[in-house]
């Protein structure tokens, strides 16, 4: 329940993340309106935090505004101010520029720069002294993502009566890669601050484990973490923290309802004319990131048509990509070379009328979202490296009637959860042309048998579970409450 009131009795659960769920937009004309954030983190958490009550702390998105909490649907919001110069260091800067890209693997070369740094710091205290500021006694907060991974620390000096979790969306990275950030014992010791330290799988759990030990000199547990069991503990003083793997996921059901309605069966149909009625409809949903492989499917495509593999006459594929961090240099240049890619592939083989790539630098809504879901026969989901990935699960709570087909990257998260899918390397371009013909081949009875075993995974793991999961190894132990 929230006692977040308007009289200052302040809130017994709070999220606290980068962005709120919602966006302030300036349209041309000088108006202002509140539009759905971007990415898998409010994907997942707002269904949650709106049928559990409670505040959330974030950026609204936009530099320089200074906005009053608002209740949206019963969460109460609590905007966090952000300078533009803030916005360049903290948020373009140190979190996009240098966690972002050494988190995933160094995809991308990571940037190190002392004042993005410093932004950080600053940035990070401000999101800790706003949740203390609100926070009831003993309540419980749960602090969210990279961007804030010094909250948890800052937050128990200020607020030592409060319960602190922590979870980190995105993959945490091998050692090796990790200690290349000249800040990595602060990041350490700015999470050892939570009580319950999350991550997506075991093995970055165990990765954080050895960083306790090697860099701030801690006696971790040696035992192996499992996935929702057997969390990991760190004696910090008198504290013990836990460091656990979650798996996040989706509002399965609420989805499965959207794509099971007249209104979205009837879309789907509308969207497979308006494509032309192509035999076979290919899809890519994703924040246009250079981490999503979208280059990848795009090149495995040109070379299957080349090949005649492929015939550009029975297949329509369709990109969405939703416009991310389009400051950030590294994002721009992805994006050149995917438009070039998909001009390429249209030049050599689309008809008048007919494309062969349709792709929108867009955000769609949910309903259309699983329109699209609903149509396409063969998902791409190919990531270089990805945390966990949402969209092969929604896709895969649009498929009620069994149909389609997913390809799926091993180095997303939800490839440990998903073995149904075509698994692919996205690295190997050979493999990834095979998974996709066999993904648009598929005889109908085995693509049945795989579609059911994936919704049956994703249907019994969704979002709420997750939650619980980590709410649940968050409550003091027994043992603790005694002392
Ligand atoms: P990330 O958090 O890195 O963006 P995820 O796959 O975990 O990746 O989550 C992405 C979320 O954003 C999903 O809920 C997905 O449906 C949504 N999304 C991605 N692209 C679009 C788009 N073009 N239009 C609408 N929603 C999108
Ligand atoms: O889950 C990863 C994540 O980076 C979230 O933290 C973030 O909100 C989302 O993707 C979208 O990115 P951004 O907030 O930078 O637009």
């Amino acid at each position: 329940s929230t006692t977040d009131t308007p009289d200052g009795g302040g809130a017994d659960f709070i999220v606290v993340a980068n962005r709120l769920p919602v966006d302030l937009e300036r349209l041309p004309d000088g108006t202002e309106r509140w539009k759905h954030s971007p990415g898998g983190l409010v994907s997942a958490l707002e269904p949650f935090l709106r049928s559990h009550s409670g505040a959330w702390v974030g950026w609204p998105g936009v530099p320089d505004v200074n906005v009053d909490k608002f209740d949206e649907d019963g969460v109460w919001l609590h905007p966090v101010t952000l300078s533009a110069e803030e916005v360049r260091d903290y948020y373009e800067g140190f979190s996009n520029a240098t966690l972002w890209p050494l988190y995933h693997d160094v995809v991308a070369t990571p940037v190190f720069d002392r004042s993005w740094w410093d932004a950080y710091v600053r940035v990070n205290r401000r999101f800790a002294e706003a949740s203390a500021q609100i926070a009831a006694p003993e309540a419980v907060v749960w602090v969210q993502d990279y961007q804030l991974q010094l909250v948890p620390a800052m937050l128990r000096e200020l607020r030592p009566d409060l319960r602190i979790g922590f979870f980190l969306h995105i993959p945490f990275p091998p050692t090796e890669l990790f200690m290349q950030l000249p800040w990595r014992a602060e990041i350490i010791r700015g999470l050892l601050g939570a009580d319950l330290v999350g991550f997506h799988r075991p093995g970055g759990a165990q990765n954080y484990l050895w960083l306790a030990r090697r860099l701030i000199g801690l006696e971790p547990s040696r035992g192996a973490v499992g996935v929702r069991t057997r969390p990991g503990v760190v004696q910090v003083g008198d504290r013990s923290v836990r460091v656990g793997a979650f798996p996040i996921s989706i509002d399965a059901s609420g989805l499965d309802t959207i794509a099971r309605s007249k209104e979205t069966m009837q879309r789907a149909r509308q969207v497979r004319a308006d494509l032309g009625n192509p035999r076979k409809i290919i899809l890519g949903v994703d924040r246009l990131d250079y981490t999503k492989g979208i280059d990848l499917r795009l090149y495995a495509l040109h070379e299957l048509l080349t090949e005649g593999r492929v015939d550009p006459s029975e297949v329509a594929m369709v990109q969405l990509a939703t416009p991310s961090r389009e400051r950030v240099e590294h994002y721009q240049r992805m994006r050149s070379e995917i438009e070039q890619m998909v001009s390429r592939i249209n030049g050599e083989f689309a008809r008048v009328g007919r494309p062969v790539v349709h792709y929108l630098h867009q955000s769609v809504d949910r309903k259309e979202l699983a329109a699209f879901f609903s149509a396409a026969d063969v998902m791409l989901v190919t990531p270089v490296r990805d945390g966990m990935n949402l969209v092969c699960k929604e896709y895969v709570a649009c498929r009620h009637d069994l149909g389609g087909a997913l390809v799926l990257s091993e180095f997303a998260g939800a490839a440990a959860e998903l073995t149904s899918a075509f698994l692919v390397n996205p690295h190997d371009l050979d493999g990834v042309k095979n998974a996709m013909h066999a993904a648009l081949t598929i005889d109908p009875a085995e693509g049945r048998r795989r579609m059911r075993a994936l919704r049956r995974q994703v249907l019994t793991h969704d979002v709420d579970r997750w939650a619980r999961s980590f709410l649940d190894a968050l409550r003091p132990s027994t043992q603790e409450a005694l002392i």
